[in-house]
């Protein structure tokens, strides 16, 4: 998994590149930077079936592919911060999960600006680079920086996230939007963010980060407290102590009359 994460960003830090340049043309960088995405999705099918022939895969642009292997299934997002890297932000990762009969068992999210790689294995724990990783140990929700991300466009309920948001801000030492959510997932896991909630997110944003908030100690539930994240796509993930402050603050914003 770290070898064909590797191999796809090499792709992808020469493209980011290329992507400042276009930037300041007419046309933008966006096609060219779609053509980024699906060729580091190409190299990583190529790089995870040579590795692992006949599992099943999810890949976000090319969708699902069964396999003969019944019982293992790739969930991967080639390019997870696609806005950062079109407007030339240096924020964005590659995020590969293993599931087995259901359940992820390992996870790579790898940072190719940073030369970050996390990892996780069930039960093994998690790590950056050689490092293992720990999820923060602040107790007072007054001490927390919480990672989200915001819906966009036509996208989500955005009076229902803005009074979450509200509470969120009011409570907290800080909410920060960086735009990739399986980064936000293994900086959770880092304990650089004390926890992150998003609603709406797809499998292959958060199978890998999920384990790596896991094993680094970490608890995550979905926005009631159940465990649908990959299904609803509706996520909460934090340290212990302040996994269940937060989830209260959710429901309450959620359930309270707002005004207008
Ligand atoms: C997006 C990023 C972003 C999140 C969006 C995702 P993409 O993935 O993870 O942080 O807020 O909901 O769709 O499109 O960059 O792969
Ligand atoms: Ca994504
Ligand atoms: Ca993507």
């Amino acid at each position: 998994m770290s070898a064909a994460a590797l191999k796809a960003a090499r792709g992808l830090i020469r493209d980011f590149g290329e992507v400042e340049q276009l930037q300041v043309s007419i046309k933008g960088p966006g096609d060219f930077v779609s053509a980024a995405d699906l060729k580091a999705e190409r190299t990583l099918k190529a790089e995870l079936s040579r590795a692992r022939p006949g599992y099943a895969m999810l890949f976000e642009e090319g969708g699902a592919t069964e396999g003969s292997d019944k019982r293992h299934r790739w969930i991967v997002d080639p390019l997870d911060g696609t806005t950062n890297f079109l407007h030339g932000i240096p924020h964005f990762c590659i995020s590969i999960g293993l599931e087995r009969d259901g359940e992820i068992v390992a996870g790579v999210v790898y940072e190719p600006t940073r030369d970050e790689l996390y990892w996780a294995e069930k039960g093994a724990g998690a790590y950056l680079n050689d490092r293992r990783l720990r999820v923060s140990a602040r107790r007072q929700v007054g001490d927390a920086v919480i990672g989200t991300g915001m819906p966009f466009r036509d996208r989500g309920d955005q009076p229902a996230y803005s009074a979450i948001l509200a509470s969120i801000m009011a409570a907290t030492s800080g909410v920060r939007r960086f735009g990739a959510a399986a980064l936000d997932l293994a900086y959770v896991a880092a304990g650089r963010l004390d926890g992150f909630w998003e609603f709406g997110l797809s499998p292959w944003d958060i199978a890998a980060g999920m384990l790596l908030v896991r094993e680094a100690g970490g608890y995550v539930s979905d926005l009631s407290g159940g465990q649908t994240m990959m299904t609803s796509g509706d996520i909460l993930a934090a340290n212990d102590h302040l996994h269940l402050p937060l989830a209260a603050l959710i429901r309450e914003a959620t359930r309270a009359p707002r005004r207008g």
